[in-house]
């Protein structure tokens, strides 16, 4: 309860929408510093399936990810009873709110976001209207909450730009402070891991080589064979940063090998100078396995009996519930639904 009653609480809402393929760059780059906020904010972290469903999600593999997301940060170490962890569509109260705020949200505001350009693609006319309107959606997700803080990557400050536009049009319109401005949460110098194949292209989910990421299920095996396959150039590791430039596999690797060991490129460095890719690649396969390979045997553990996290999801949303219902209450008040 103390949840909900805390006065000059710091809130964090943040989703990931459970489309499969959870890899190296999800964990650098998201998931890991997600662990340290828990002691600091209070945190909200939905699997958004809501949002996932904006393109064609295979139901089975749908009911799938969502598990496996949840044991991801579970097995990362983000602890399910001190957060709330549970999946979108059980809490009425984002779809709810969603509607409200597409009668606030403008046409033009939605139009300019680059990520629908980019998703929907030439095929525009051919996109679902979810695909559309998405931000708004995220916007409820972050508003129902009335969370004060969002961690965002590079990729959602414009959608977090706009869930502010939406908030402090609602609260103008109604002349009313309903919902507090949410501010982003640039989190340190967030790791950017890059394909294993081409180290100018993102580490992604839906590159069609496996051998492009380590995924978070892979075993020590994997891991080592994928990095001994992965691109290098024919120089040694230089010292300096001025020398790798012109070497995006370099920076790539030397980059998962410090976010892997929670430093930064500098200062590994020199431990690394002069070493041939052949030598630095068992150092960085040990690495990677001995931060990696706990984390997938407790996630493959924790796939094999699904109650288990059926019911952290379960109990995640009753809690989500018992924040987001008196702000939707409050919020259909404050539009003049009647309600009894
Ligand atoms: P996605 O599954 O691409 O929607 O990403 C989920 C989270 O992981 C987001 O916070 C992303 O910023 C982060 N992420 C995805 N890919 C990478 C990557 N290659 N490097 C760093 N962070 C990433
Ligand atoms: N749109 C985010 C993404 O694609 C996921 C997301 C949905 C989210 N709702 C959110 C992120 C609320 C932060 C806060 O990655």
């Amino acid at each position: 309860m103390a949840f909900i009653e805390k006065k000059d609480l710091k809130r964090i809402f943040s989703g990931v929408q459970p489309t499969g393929n959870l890899h190296l760059g999800n964990y650098l780059g998201a998931i890991r510093n997600w662990v340290n906020l828990q002691n600091e904010f209070e945190c909200i972290f939905c699997m958004v399936d809501m949002h996932a469903i904006t393109v064609w999600q295979d139901p089975e593999e749908l009911r799938k990810n969502t598990r496996e997301l949840a044991v991801g940060m579970i097995a990362s170490g983000i602890d399910p009873e001190k957060n709330i962890l549970f999946n979108q569509s059980r809490v009425s109260a984002h779809a709810e709110l969603a509607w409200v705020l597409n009668c606030v949200a403008r046409l033009g505001w939605l139009g300019r976001m680059t990520q629908f350009k980019e998703k929907a693609g030439k095929d525009k006319e051919n996109s679902s209207v979810g695909l559309f309107a998405y931000p708004n959606l995220m916007a409820a997700d972050i508003l129902a909450y009335k969370a004060t803080h969002v961690p965002v990557g590079h990729d959602q400050k414009q959608h977090l730009e706009l869930t502010r536009d939406i908030a402090k049009k609602f609260n103008t319109d109604f002349k009313k402070e309903v919902f507090p401005i949410p501010e982003p949460l640039i989190l340190g110098a967030g790791a950017r891991v890059m394909s294993l194949r081409d180290g100018s292209k993102k580490m992604s989910k839906s590159d069609l080589s496996e051998y492009s990421r380590i995924n978070m299920t892979d075993d020590a095996d994997a891991i080592a064979k994928k990095l001994r396959k992965a691109k290098t150039d024919p120089l040694p590791l230089p010292s300096t940063m001025a020398e790798l430039e012109g070497r995006p596999e370099a920076v790539n690797l030397i980059g998962i090998y410090a976010a892997l060991k929670d430093s930064t490129v500098e200062k590994v460095l020199p431990e690394l100078e002069g070493k041939q890719f052949s030598e630095f690649k068992k150092d960085i396969t040990d690495l990677a396995v001995s931060v990696l390979e706990p984390i997938s045997s407790e996630m493959s553990k924790l796939m094999k009996d699904t109650s288990y996290i059926d019911d952290v999801l379960r109990k995640g949303a009753e809690r989500a519930r018992v924040i987001a219902e008196p702000v939707i209450k409050e919020v259909y008040d404050t539009v003049g639904f009647l309600r009894d």
